[in-house]
């Protein structure tokens, strides 16, 4: 099986590979590789998408900025009408000043500082999660201390399982994340009495790429359930946050449909009357963004050829951390499938960790050749580093044929700029002036 990129937004035209309406290898002369490649039309479709899916409830996207936090994809959700998920107080400023209008901001996360707290306090954002009864006890004390009463909903683990990749399953009873689900009654008791907060209701975030609707329809019965017997106890319950975690395509996967996913939610906490809040991040971004890099060699290796490329895993984490897949294909359209051989492709770090494919049928690349490696727009980026010192990529946003730089690539003065030497370590020869 050769691969093929999940989107319509990168297809070949003229015998090459485009972001919408421009040539990659047009992008690449001007920005240089690596860089990431994101399209307009693609978060637009998959904001639609999931929005028409939901149409008729009583819901909020606050799309959840961990999966792509640059300012130019914020401002664009923002600018569609999506609100913001964050889980921190760096992303909460990064809502912020793209735009995002705080009361459609939720923070979430298992371990908020008070002063995130009261930054989002200052900032009058829609509500936040909390994730322990200790942490209402902080967020009640910070808001007494900034006189505003603070919204906040508690996250429920509700022991599920979502049977994704074990590192980002978040709803089972051993993970982190959460209140264990049997202690909902006297956690909510405690925050209506606890002063200057406001139980709104409650959420749920059981895992990330989810294939199957089913986790979800059993998450969702357990908090609906939770919700009848908080009311039964004269509590208000008016809100219920569903979290993210629709899975996208990487290779071969069926997608979950949104409409599947809204099924599931009307069936399941339809009929609560409560307004809905959705967590989405990946798939918003992940169809819609690629990660463009340039063949430094060919060679031989000991098995098949080994082909490195300008990227490495300092760019893209995914396949050296969870062994996940992406997509790769070439720039220039491929000519014959009966070319093709099996290959691996791997970046310049110093780990053999730093493999994004083995034996991975491609067609015979060359040194200078452009690949994309796709489903990159969601935790690709985001999780980058300059280990090796290999500066961050940059990354592009593309609509028709034009495109912006929204993040310049990194440089290593910059870098370097951030360190320095104290004054009372022996200075070496180099800047003693001799050798
Ligand atoms: N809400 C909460 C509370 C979350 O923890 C997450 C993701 C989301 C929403 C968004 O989930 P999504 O719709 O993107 O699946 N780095 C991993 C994914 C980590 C997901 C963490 N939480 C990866 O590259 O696969």
């Amino acid at each position: 099986m050769t691969d093929r990129l999940p989107s319509p937004d990168f297809a070949y035209a003229d015998g090459a590979l485009n972001a919408e309406a421009l040539p990659l290898s047009a992008i690449a002369a001007q920005v240089g590789t690596p860089f990431y490649c994101y399209s307009l039309a693609g978060l637009t479709r998959n904001y639609r998408a999931l929005e028409a899916a939901l149409a008729g409830l009583p819901a909020t996207i606050c799309y959840a900025l961990k999966a792509n936090s640059n300012q130019a994809v914020i401002a664009a959700f923002a600018g569609l009408g999506a609100g913001a998920d964050v889980v921190s107080g760096g992303e909460l400023r990064r809502a912020l000043a793209a735009g995002v209008p705080p009361d459609r901001i939720v923070f979430s996360g298992v371990g908020k500082t008070r002063d995130e707290i009261v930054l989002a306090l200052r900032a009058g954002i829609l509500q936040l999660n909390a994730e322990s009864e200790a942490e209402l006890d902080l967020i009640s004390a910070a808001a007494a201390e900034a006189g505003v009463t603070a919204r906040v909903s508690l996250r429920i683990n509700p022991d599920v399982d979502a049977r994704t990749h074990d590192k980002i399953s978040t709803g089972r009873k051993q993970d982190k994340f959460g209140i264990a689900i049997d202690r909902t009654l006297p956690a909510y008791a405690r925050a209506a009495d606890l002063p200057n907060l406001e139980p709104a209701g409650l959420a749920v975030h059981i895992g990330s790429q989810l294939l199957s609707v089913a986790p979800y329809r059993a998450a969702f019965a357990r908090l609906a359930d939770r919700v009848r017997a908080l009311r039964a106890v004269g509590h208000d319950v008016r809100c219920l946050d569903l979290g993210g975690g629709v899975g996208i395509a990487y290779r071969d996967e069926t997608p979950l449909r949104f409409e599947d996913y809204a099924a599931a939610v009307r069936e399941t906490v339809g009929d609560l009357e409560c307004e809905l809040m959705f967590e989405p991040g990946r798939s918003m971004v992940g169809n819609a963004g690629i990660l463009v890099a340039q063949v430094l060699y060919v060679k031989q290796g000991g098995i098949r050829p080994i082909a490195v490329v300008d990227a490495a895993m300092n760019d893209l984490a995914r396949p050296a951390m969870y062994g996940a897949y992406h997509a790769i294909v070439p720039v220039p359209q491929p000519q014959n499938s009966q070319d093709y051989v099996e290959m691996d492709v791997v970046g310049p770090i110093c780990e053999s960790g730093d493999t994004f494919a083995v034996a991975r049928s491609l067609p015979p690349l060359a040194p200078g050749e452009l690949v994309a490696f796709g489903s990159a727009g969601a935790y690709g980026s985001v999780m980058s580093s300059a280990y090796n010192s290999r500066p961050p990529a940059p990354e592009v946003l593309a609509s028709g044929d034009q495109f912006a730089v929204v993040r310049a690539r990194l440089t290593i003065e910059t870098l370097i700029g951030q360190e320095s030497v104290p004054d009372w370590l022996e200075p070496p020869p180099a800047i003693r002036g001799g050798a």
